[in-house]
């Protein structure tokens, strides 16, 4: 493996338990460990209920793990609180989850902006960065004021990605984002996630069941039971 001060992501010996009971604990990450670059696109491969959600989760600061760490960029993440830790889920991760979690009454230009004005940014420049960004994920000008119940599922999801390039993330962390589209939109949208690697800059980590799209990453982290059981680099 290359060096550390190369990888965007390590993680060390990641446990997360949750109890299900007063005296029964789940592990849904049970010591864990790896390291990726950046600029990828990683799948997190693994058939329901061994773990994936969960780590995005723990990458992401939603959640905090029972025990090991997480080093992004040289942040200590899994270390965060308060306000340093609102500002990495803000600033540095963007997430993109199955059912698009729009907010139904904002227009898609108005979902796009709101990350950019929880930043505090200027209206104006939110509103030209939002259309520039619903431009590039390939959602033209007679859709970026329409409500998300007049946008098709894959139209949707194009919105959710450009909600998670609002403040321009390093890591992308998307949570099976074609579970909800037929396999041909669902391609599409894994092309424009792919496209965020190399050509902007971003490492891009999908959560996927299936087997097809964990085929297109550069890197495919495979879990079962909780654990990780390979890490297969495709070049
Ligand atoms: N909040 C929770 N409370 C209790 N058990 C949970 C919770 N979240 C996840 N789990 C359990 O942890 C395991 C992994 O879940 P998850 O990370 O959602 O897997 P995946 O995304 O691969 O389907 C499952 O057994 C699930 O039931
Ligand atoms: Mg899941």
């Amino acid at each position: 493996m290359s060096n550390y001060k190369e990888m965007v992501i390590v993680v060390d010996g990641l446990v997360k338990q949750f109890s299900t009971s007063e005296y029964t604990t789940v592990a849904a990450v049970n010591g864990v460990s790896f390291s990726l670059p950046r600029e990828k696109m990683i799948a997190i491969k693994g058939p329901s209920g061994c773990g994936k959600t969960t780590l995005l989760n723990l990458l992401g600061a939603l959640d905090k793990p029972t025990a090991g760490n997480i080093v992004v960029d040289g942040i200590k993440v899994s270390e965060l609180y308060g306000v340093n830790e609102s500002e990495y889920r803000l600033r540095k991760v963007g997430f993109v989850f199955q059912y698009y979690y729009l907010i139904p009454s904002l227009t898609a230009l108005e979902n796009v902006m709101l990350p950019m004005d929880l930043r505090g940014m200027k209206r104006k420049g939110q509103e030209a960065g939002a259309r520039r960004l619903l431009e590039r994920v390939g959602l033209d000008a007679s859709h970026q004021d329409r409500r998300p119940t007049r946008l098709s599922g894959g139209e949707q999801q194009r919105v959710a990605i450009a909600r998670a390039l609002a403040n321009a993330p390093a890591i992308i962390l998307a949570d099976e984002p074609t579970g909800n589209l037929d396999s041909k939109t669902g391609k599409r949208i894994i092309e424009l996630l792919y496209s965020l690697t190399q050509q902007e800059g971003r490492t891009v980590i999908v959560a996927t069941h299936d087997a097809d799209i964990a085929a297109r990453a550069d890197i495919v982290l495979e879990m079962k039971d909780a654990k990780l059981i390979s890490q297969t680099d495709a070049n």
